[in-house]
């Protein structure tokens, strides 16, 4: 048991109270119950009050000689942020292929030449657990430097049983020994391997078959998902996939209408997919579907960004009512970033969100995509002590001064972890 940490005296404390249950969405997003002056008193691991600091300061009086004082004295204090779509654990890096795409090349052309995907499946499958281990543990380190508490993991680097494998055992010992959170998702059909480039649908049996028992059989993942687009997996062979996970205990999430409009918000709706990801091509009826199904919407802006496409209408799936979560889509082809409050800045300009929007989208709406909004994701008696704050006094202000770490402090399960 450590220490108590006592955060003190917050210029905007974001608490999002109330918001466990359902993602909120539409005007909802908005209510990030803030409290001024607030303070959290945390301890073994688990938030124990939060409120106005001098009402905290009365409360646990007698007990401040004992514990740890952050004082957060003209800061913004929020839950830790959640990144809930990673492709965490791989090896590489992929300049080059940036190279080529400024140049005019695009990322499917570069992928379908045996590059992209392939490229670092290659050198994943090449490193040993320990180097995917401590190459991915490295990035860890900088996703806490950026505030950011619990990841998504996905595999997809392997395409294979033993190297899939190998991805979701690093996963799983990157969760155990780093502080912060991994919950890990088997992604095997992230791309078709060159060797069934003829008959895909082999490759969709033996995961059927084979590969997504094992993962179950094994507990490495808690989420399977699919590359659903033109030229990779279509909606029938992506929902063969996700039904099986389904009955293996896997629950659904999708890279829907990434690149072209292919209903993979539509399917995501059927299937009951927690989570449909990227939805730069969704339908007006795939959105609706939705919304009306409570599918959260994971945007990813950095992928937008750095592939120089039109980012999804963030906007229009709030108005319509669907759960909205912001994520970095962390890889090392299309989104090779850490930074979610970067994202958070570019949802903003670029999907017509409101800095109050993105906060949600990136604290408990991120949590309710990887199903731990029970545990995470606002700052509530009884949730993990996890606590991220920055080094400026209002959340607008965070959205405003872009392109600079504002971090002051994180907090992990009540730890003081970067100061
Ligand atoms: O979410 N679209 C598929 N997967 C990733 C990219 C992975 C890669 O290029 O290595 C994505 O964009
Ligand atoms: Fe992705």
């Amino acid at each position: 048991m450590g220490k108590a940490v006592f955060i003190r005296n917050a210029a905007q404390l974001i608490t999002l109270k109330g918001s466990s249950t359902a993602p909120l969405v539409k005007e909802g997003m908005s209510e990030l119950g803030i409290i001024k002056n607030g303070s959290v008193w945390v301890e073994d691991g688990i938030i124990q009050a939060v409120g106005k600091d001098e009402v905290l300061f009365e409360k646990f009086a007698v007990r401040i000689e004992q514990a740890e004082v952050v004082d957060a004295t003209g800061k913004l204090v929020t839950p830790g942020l959640v990144d809930p779509h990673t492709h965490l654990v791989f090896a590489g890096s992929r300049e080059t292929e940036f190279n080529m795409r400024l140049k005019g090349a695009t990322y499917m052309e570069i992928m379908n030449a045996g590059g992209g995907i392939h490229a670092t499946t290659k050198r994943t499958k090449l490193a040993t657990h320990d180097e995917l281990f401590q190459e991915s543990f490295e990035r860890l380190n900088q996703f806490l430097l950026h505030g950011v508490t619990t990841v998504e993991a996905k595999s997809g680097y392997g395409m294979e049983w033993e190297t899939e494998r190998k991805q979701l055992e690093v996963a799983k010992q990157l969760n155990e020994l780093h502080p912060i959170d991994v919950v890990s998702t088997f992604m095997g059909a992230h791309a078709v391997p060159k060797e069934y480039k003829d008959n895909p649908d082999d490759f969709v049996k033996l995961l059927v078959k084979e590969i997504i028992p094992k993962v179950s059989e094994l507990r490495l993942a808690e989420f399977n998902d699919v590359f659903c687009e033109k030229g990779v997996f279509t909606p029938e062979q992506a929902r063969t996939i996700l039904e099986t996970g389904k009955v293996y205990g896997l629950t659904a999430k999708i890279h829907a209408d990434e690149i072209e409009p292919f209903e993979g918000a539509e399917l995501a709706a059927k299937v009951g997919a927690i989570s449909a990801d990227h939805l730069l091509k969704a339908s007006e009826k795939g959105l609706r579907a939705m919304a009306e199904k409570g599918v959260v919407g994971v945007l990813l802006p950095g992928t937008a960004y750095f592939l120089m496409a039109e980012s999804a209408n963030g906007r229009h799936m709030v108005d319509l009512g669907v759960p909205v979560a912001l994520s970095t889509d962390c890889n090392p082809g299309s989104s090779p970033t850490v930074s979610l409050p970067f994202m958070m800045n570019l949802a903003c300009l670029k999907m017509g969100l409101t800095p109050a929007e993105v906060i949600t989208a990136a604290t408990i709406n991120a949590a309710h995509a990887i199903g731990r909004a029970s545990i995470i994701g606002s700052l509530e008696e009884r949730k993990k002590g996890d606590v991220t704050i920055f080094n400026v006094e209002n959340y607008m202000k965070l959205q405003y001064l872009y392109g600079v770490n504002h971090i002051d402090t994180v907090i992990k399960n009540g730890r003081v972890v970067v100061k």
